[in-house]
């Protein structure tokens, strides 16, 4: 029995990714699945708890490497999702190698031991913060969501936080708790009391100032998060995105530099999940260096792993470091040699194929391509871009969903998030060339798409 009734589809279309129940899915299996790929996706749709967003799967894949994920056919899809883990892309020879090198010596950390990788990573880590900053490592960024909101009430002695509707921090109770996405928080029984939302900033499409005038409102959304910590005198942090990863929503000018001196103002501590942004994404090291201001706690993840580990970690001013014998994570794969080996290469990657530049460079090429759609293409109501990493906000869900089974038709995987943005995240070392071929398959999918509307 299908339990995704109509109205949760249309949720999950309005949130974190595309939904996985629609005519164009049916449409598309029926036209490009093999045999062999409808016996063993019946056999995951028998196996597995279905849930949102994951179930039932699309395809099988047999490998991933560079830029390219490949299926059971041989058929090459360039991945433009990832699940944002694929910053120096998939199967990097050097990752690999570490990886390799390490399983051969060290593969498990005990607790109470140490080891020279995660104590390196650590070290690195504050370093590019410009210093001052401890680590803990964990499994994955929900749980390092879970330790940062943890060490923020301790150190404040608060319990409350501030977090931003249509967010998402995780999907256990505490990240959906402070997450914004109904999907998420639905069917659940009671969430964590406290969490305060506040609606997104979003200097494209401002629900405090609809006509998007961001001087004009003289920032509205920041000052709605004073107007709270002015009232409620318990909040211990505010924790957000720097801008929005899925939808590509940058906050208006100085709105972090506004929110920043509100919570130092009210001792509240700032914590930014750059868990899909971190590591060059946006042509930066993290996200939040395009704003000039610091977080006290900062979550890193997704491509921390190098594409090819779960792993994740909580940076925390130096200051915090208060809560001595009392539990924060206590996560068994805590220094798990394999996953900061990982990490550190992932770092020496960045640094030595200069990929914060290539970022920027790709970016723009990315951009000016996008920018070149939106004036041929009507259905194409907005752009968005900051480095590599991009949102192409078409006028309706549909629409969305039939350009991305064409695209994905012609070997170009992306997610759709929120309904109705394209939301394309490549390898920041993807070669130009294959840029160019994903580009070129958009591209043509948005014909495709426009002349059928014309048609009908
Ligand atoms: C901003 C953000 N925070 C937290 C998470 C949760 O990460 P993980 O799946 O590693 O627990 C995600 C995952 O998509 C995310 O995008």
């Amino acid at each position: 029995m299908n339990h995704i009734t109509g109205r949760n589809q249309k949720q999950a279309r309005k949130g974190e990714g595309d939904i996985n129940i629609s005519h164009h899915r049916e449409q598309w299996h029926k036209q490009n699945t093999s045999a062999a790929a409808d016996r063993w996706l019946a056999e995951d749709k028998k196996h597995f708890l279905h849930q949102s967003l994951s179930t039932p799967c699309l395809d099988v894949l047999i490998s991933c490497s560079g830029s390219s994920i490949e299926n059971l056919e041989g058929k090459k899809y360039l991945d433009f999702h990832g699940n944002s883990v694929h910053q120096v892309g998939f199967s990097h020879p050097r990752i690999v190698a570490a990886l390799t090198d390490q399983l051969q010596s060290l593969s498990f950390c005990t607790r109470r031991y140490t080891n020279i990788p995660a104590i390196e990573l650590a070290s690195r880590l504050s370093e590019l913060m410009g210093g001052g900053y401890r680590a803990l490592f964990s499994p994955g960024a929900t749980s390092a969501v879970g330790m940062a909101l943890k060490l923020s009430r301790m150190v404040t002695g608060r319990f409350k936080t501030i977090s931003m509707w249509d967010s998402f921090h995780g999907a256990s109770l505490d990240a959906i708790s402070v997450g914004g996405e109904s999907i998420f928080r639905e069917g659940v029984g009671p969430l964590l009391t406290g969490c305060e939302h506040v609606p997104p900033p979003d200097s494209h499409h401002c629900i405090f100032k609809p006509d998007g005038d961001c001087d004009a409102c003289e920032l509205r959304c920041a000052r709605y998060i004073e107007y709270i910590l002015d009232r409620e005198k318990d909040v211990c942090a505010v924790i957000a995105e720097p801008l929005r990863c899925t939808a590509v929503n940058p906050p208006p000018a100085g709105f972090w530099r506004y929110v920043r001196d509100a919570c130092d103002k009210h001792g509240t501590l700032l914590i930014f999940d750059e868990t899909a942004l971190c590591l060059g994404r946006t042509a930066k090291m993290f996200a939040h260096q395009h704003y000039d201001v610091k977080p006290d706690l900062l979550i890193l993840g997704k491509g921390l792993g190098g594409g090819i580990l779960p792993f994740a970690a909580l940076l925390a001013k130096d200051e915090f470091n208060t809560v001595g014998h009392t539990a924060l994570g206590h996560y068994t794969h805590e220094k798990n040699p394999l996953c900061c080996r990982a990490g550190l290469e992932v770092l020496n990657i960045i640094r030595d194929e200069r990929l914060l530049l290539r970022a920027e460079y790709l970016g723009a090429q990315m951009r000016n391509a996008l920018d070149r759609f939106h004036t041929r293409f009507e259905c194409i109501t907005d752009v968005r871009s900051l480095g590599l990493m991009a949102g192409v906000y078409l006028d309706n869900d549909d629409l969305a969903e039939e350009i991305m089974y064409e695209c994905l038709t012609n070997g170009l995987s992306f997610k759709i998030s929120q309904g109705k943005c394209l939301t394309l995240t490549p390898p920041l070392t993807i070669d130009e060339s294959e840029l160019q071929v994903a580009l070129a398959i958009l591209e043509q999918a948005l014909v495709v798409a426009s002349n059928r509307k014309i048609k009908t």
